[in-house]
């Protein structure tokens, strides 16, 4: 069997995630890790136990020769690096939002394709253990068909949240929708319907931005649909990051590291339907909790070993994550137009970037990258 060669672009938290991943797997090996800042190698090289360390991309996979590099680096820094990397003819996991429109995301789609890479998209909650549960109940037909599809955010700002965690949500929704077919959203600011002037730049460098409410529905395959909830709350409440499942003959809850199932369509409080049952969590036989790094990073290392074995696809792939950014850019284009957005969408462009444009207005100015900072700025700005 193949052991995987792993190069990481990128040693902070989330790089510091992949490589504990990498290391702990028996099918991967970590050749080479690459920081622009020595001190984050430093660290990284010195708890994986890797003396290959670069500050040059190009050099590491010159010199080191992996299967896979992974590139957790700051989201708007996804595009050029996957371009980069993808150019040596390797494969690729990069951090979730993959891109921050469909221009990109089809160029990064398109060279892969040209270069025989894959790409694979850090979306781990699709394959970690309390999905995997989910997964399997709903295979082995515990809810009978699938009606209908919740998902709902941690509370940031709505337009970002939808890129930082709906992107996760959307994902996980996949999984059983299959197919978005179009999608309706609605996005308010200060109470009102959105106009040009709220098009803001995102934090975190995830691109253009609306909304301090979102709420989307989608159509998926088989007439199911799906609402998805990017609220933004006065306190961020991380338990609110959840999907439910409803189907004909019972309900299904995710949340990461959480898994139930209640055996009815309808929960009623008589103390006979409302008795959710706790799931088991699935791992892979050679999962050691004892080391450090997240069972679902774990899991995701797991499904690219096997994807690779088996000459197919990551099933958080990058075409799965380009038809997110699909979605995505459907919810902001719906709630600007007015119009439920068809899917896949012809015009590629950034729809908010347009519908700001097309509104005789400049691009919106710079916004700090930190999000506290942000908030604190563009709650100024509803202030007013
Ligand atoms: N999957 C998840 O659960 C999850 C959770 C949090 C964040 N994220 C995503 O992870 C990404 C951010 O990861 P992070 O917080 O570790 O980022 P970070 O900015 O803290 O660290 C990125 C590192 O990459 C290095 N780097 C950047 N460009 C480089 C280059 N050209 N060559 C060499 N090194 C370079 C930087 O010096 C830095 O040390 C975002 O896309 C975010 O959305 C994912």
């Amino acid at each position: 069997m193949k052991t995987y060669r792993i190069a990481i672009l990128g040693c902070r938290g989330r790089g510091t995630a992949a490589a504990r991943a990498y290391h702990a797997h028996p099918r991967t090996q970590l050749v080479g890790i690459c920081d622009l800042v020595e001190e984050r190698r430093d660290t990284l090289g010195d708890e994986v136990n890797v003396t290959a360390r670069f500050a040059d991309v190009d050099e590491m996979i010159q010199e080191t020769a992996p299967d896979i590099v992974a590139i957790p680096t700051g989201t708007e820094f996804h595009y050029d690096l996957c371009m980069r990397v993808l150019e040596h003819g390797v494969h690729i996991e990069v951090e979730k939002p993959m891109c921050i429109d469909l221009v990109q995301a089809d160029a990064v789609i398109a060279k892969a394709a040209a270069k025989g890479g894959q790409v694979a998209v850090h979306h781990q909650g699709r394959v970690g253990a309390s999905m995997q549960a989910i997964a399997r109940a709903f295979h082995a037909g515990k809810i009978g068909d699938l009606r209908y599809i919740y998902g709902s955010g941690k509370g940031y700002y709505g337009g970002y949240g939808l890129m930082n965690i709906g992107t996760h949500t959307l994902n996980n929704m996949l999984h059983f929708g299959e197919q978005c077919r179009s999608v309706i959203a609605h996005l308010t600011t200060d109470g009102k319907s959105i106009t040009p002037e709220d098009v803001v730049p995102s934090p975190s460098g995830m691109g253009t931005i609306a909304g301090e409410y979102i709420t989307a529905t989608m159509q998926f395959t088989d007439n199911v649909t799906g609402t998805l909830l990017q609220h933004r709350f006065n306190k961020m409440d991380t338990g609110a990051y959840a999907m439910e499942l409803y189907g004909t003959e019972g309900r299904l809850f995710w949340k990461s590291g959480g898994a139930w199932w209640l055996p009815h369509p309808r929960y009623i409080p008589d103390g006979t339907h409302d008795r959710w049952e706790a799931l088991e969590l699935i791992y892979p036989e050679h999962y050691d909790a004892k080391n450090p790094g997240s069972e679902a990073d774990y899991w995701f290392v797991e499904e690219y070993v096997n994807a690779l074995d088996a000459g197919r696809e990551h099933v958080c792939s990058g075409k799965e994550a380009r038809h997110i950014i699909e979605i995505m850019m459907g919810i902001f284009e719906s709630a600007a137009y007015g119009e439920r957005v068809q899917l896949p969408q012809a015009d590629r462009r950034h729809p908010l970037r347009r519908w700001r444009e097309e509104a005789g207005l400049e691009p919106p100015a710079e916004m700090p990258r930190g999000y506290w900072e942000w908030l604190a700025l563009e709650s100024e700005r509803l202030a007013q």
